[in-house]
């Protein structure tokens, strides 16, 4: 993570600077200006009220992953970003009290967010950060916690005599002069992979988030895999070792969404599973959540619903019937055409659509420039609104036209 300034965080830390940030209401970008010239004259100085603005900003933007408790917290700009969703911070946790752990450390807890979890849950927390402003903001966020202590320390020095439980999310990013990059490498994440398995090897319970595009086979054997996502976006994966791993569960797609949490779990390894057979575009065409396709269990949620895919490769499935699933999103299939702009304009023509929704998956093509092609620059917006979804059925392409259905998922 990029070490954030203290400039920012150091004015609140002072009554008038705490004191100034409670009196904001929620922070609006076209007022900013005048605000700022407002507390400037009242007497307050520039870099307490740059400090001021800047987090009333922020606490603003958090509300989307902490929801109210935003206005109580400090955050940087990158710690945010990175910051684990209240809502999957206590999935995270619950884990750790179902396991039984009483004191877990959180190697890396950045601004505190899965730490809040934890401690809410009345384990004792030990959080450990290396950056010391990051520190700073997650020891105000974990005030509330008497039985939770942050450390300004490298997590990967501290003794962990008495925790019997370990939390870690690293940082994926570097940080140079031209800015932050993602780093793929799970051996070049602070700690690396080889640490958290180090701590696995102790036996203790360990969990660990890692990007979701994480290869299958970088992530180690024995332990669990659960995708997440959250409205559609799929968050990450974490790896679960010895206690905190369920028995039996190799990999899992846990949905959070309108309805609530809905899982999917395999006991198979990531090259077994079920196969599901291959039939034709027909009925319902189902598109599955990003955690489903992840975790590898897009096979599974097709049995589940009666259904075949489309082709063996191809994260699309059909069904005969309509499903209202967590784990896909459904549209009724109207028409299947080969892929061929010629029959695209006639079709488009026919059925006078001015607005073209258009998904893919298997196929090169561009939307946008298929979108020009058959709309003619996309001006034509009077029409009839349509989706297509563009795929690949062995080595021929074709195009289906197809209805969004309403379900509780969307
Ligand atoms: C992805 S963030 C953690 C976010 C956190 N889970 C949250 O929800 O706020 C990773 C954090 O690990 C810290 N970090 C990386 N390597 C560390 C190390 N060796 N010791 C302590 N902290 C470290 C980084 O400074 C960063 O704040």
């Amino acid at each position: 993570m990029a070490e954030a300034s203290p400039d920012q965080i150091a004015p609140l830390l002072t009554t008038e600077g705490w004191e100034l940030l409670a009196s904001l209401g929620p922070y609006n970008e076209a007022e900013s200006f005048s605000l700022n010239a407002e507390l400037r004259k009242a007497g307050h100085p520039a870099e307490l009220v740059s400090a001021v603005l800047t987090q009333s900003r922020l606490r603003t933007k958090a509300e989307a992953k902490f929801g109210e408790f935003a206005r109580q917290m400090l955050f940087t700009q990158a710690g945010l970003e990175q910051a684990t969703r209240l809502n999957v911070a206590a999935r995270h946790a619950e884990r750790f009290v179902k396991a039984g752990a009483s004191h877990v450390a959180d190697l890396g807890c950045g601004l505190g967010a899965d730490s809040m979890a934890l401690a809410s849950m009345d384990i004792k927390v030990t959080a450990v950060e290396r950056d010391e402003t990051t520190a700073a903001c997650a020891t105000i966020n974990l005030m509330a916690f008497p039985h939770a202590t942050v450390v300004h320390a490298d997590a990967t020095a501290i003794s962990l005599d008495g925790v019997d439980g370990v939390w870690l999310d690293p940082a994926r990013r570097t940080t140079s002069t031209s800015g932050t990059k993602r780093i793929w490498d799970p051996e070049d994440f602070s700690p690396p992979l080889s640490y958290v398995e180090s701590l696995a090897a102790s036996g203790r319970a360990v969990g660990v988030k890692m990007g979701p595009g994480m290869p299958h086979d970088s992530i180690p054997k024995g332990c669990e895999a659960q995708w997440v996502s959250v409205g559609g976006d799929v968050t990450e994966v974490s790896l679960w070792f010895n206690r905190v791993a369920r028995p039996g569960i190799r990999r899992s797609a846990l949905v959070l969404g309108p309805q609530g949490a809905a899982e999917i779990n395999s006991a198979e390894d990531f090259d077994g599973g079920p196969v599901a057979g291959v039939g034709p575009v027909e009925g319902f065409l189902y598109e599955p959540d990003g955690a489903v396709i992840r975790a590898g269990l897009v096979a599974d949620v097709a049995l589940r619903l009666g259904g075949h895919l489309v082709d063996e490769h191809i994260a699309y499935f059909c069904a005969p019937e309509l499903h209202d699933t967590p784990f896909a999103r459904a549209y009724r299939v109207l028409e299947v055409m080969p892929y061929n702009i010629k029959t695209l304009k006639t079709w488009v023509r026919a059925n006078g659509i001015g607005v073209l929704d258009i998904k893919k998956r298997g196929t090169a093509v561009t939307p946008e420039e298929l979108r020009k092609q058959l709309l003619g620059g996309g001006k034509s917006r009077n029409g009839r609104t349509a989706t297509l979804v563009l795929t690949r059925i062995g080595e021929e392409r074709v195009a289906v036209a197809v209805e969004p259905v309403t379900t509780g998922r969307a």
